[in-house]
């Protein structure tokens, strides 16, 4: 099944029929909020709001280890991350969608793995492509099918926030070879991959990274609330896209 990760923008999927919620349990604590489990065209996908329903938990305090262990105890093999961006690269603009194909990891004090047990022999995961090229390829071919615009990949920066960045560390990261920039990429990816599922990121471009365009003179949050609002419209006719090609056209959109 498929598994869905709102963040900023889409707490909800207005066309999820939703069939129900349901409150998980996990060893690693309470996700953001209960699984909504429903339908889109008939293929049953679950929805869970990273930064909970009412929008209430920071980046650094999401309970990744959590959110990642109930999907997959609840029947998710695949999972769709939806997380708003910096545009770092000059072509990363305000509104457009990417498809990461890298990341790189700035944040730090996460539960970032679920291999704590010191009984255990030490266990190191292949990270080198922290996608799944298989979700990254549906989400391409979503995009083609329906003519929504987004970019194929891009070295996404991962920064612990809550604040935003200064423009020389927007300058480092740009150095370092990241384009855009989010707070939520990571430990999301890796403990997907820990967990073996099929993990991507459809990133929204809202804002030009600190120093950056319009952002040369700081990062306005009124502009970057009205352009969640329209880019947030174009990743749900992706998604709605993604599900029904699953679906071998089970239903016309
Ligand atoms: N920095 C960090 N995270 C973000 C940004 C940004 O500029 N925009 C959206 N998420």
């Amino acid at each position: 099944m498929l598994g869905i990760i709102g963040g900023t923008g889409l707490t909800q999927l207005a066309n999820l029929e939703i069939t129900r919620r349901q409150v998980a349990r996990t060893p690693w604590g309470e996700p953001s909020g209960a699984l909504t489990f429903g339908h889109i065209c008939d293929q049953e996908v679950v929805f869970l709001a990273r930064h909970g329903y009412g929008h209430t938990i920071p980046p650094h305090e999401v309970n990744y280890r959590a959110n990642l262990w109930a999907l997959k105890d609840h029947g998710v093999d695949r999972v769709v991350s939806v997380a708003t961006v910096g545009g770092i690269h000059p072509e990363l603009l305000p509104g457009m969608l990417v498809i990461p194909d890298q990341i790189i990891d700035y944040t730090h004090g996460r539960g970032a793995t679920y291999f704590l047990q010191s009984d255990k022999p030490v266990t190191h995961i292949d990270f080198t492509y922290p996608y799944c090229e298989a979700m990254r390829a549906a989400l391409l071919q979503a995009a083609v099918s329906n003519g929504v615009s987004l970019r194929d990949g891009g070295v996404y920066g991962a920064v612990q926030g809550p604040r935003l960045e200064t423009a020389a560390e927007i300058n480092r990261m740009e150095r370092d070879g990241a384009d855009m920039v989010g707070m939520t990429g990571m430990p999301e990816a890796y403990l997907a991959r820990e967990l073996g599922l099929c993990y991507a990121t459809v990133g929204a471009v809202v804002n030009y990274a600190a120093g950056r365009g319009l952002s040369a003179d700081g990062i306005q949050m009124d502009e970057i609330q009205a352009v969640v609002g329209e880019v947030m419209l174009q990743v749900r006719h992706l998604l709605e896209q993604l599900v029904t090609d699953d679906a071998a056209g089970l239903c016309a959109i």
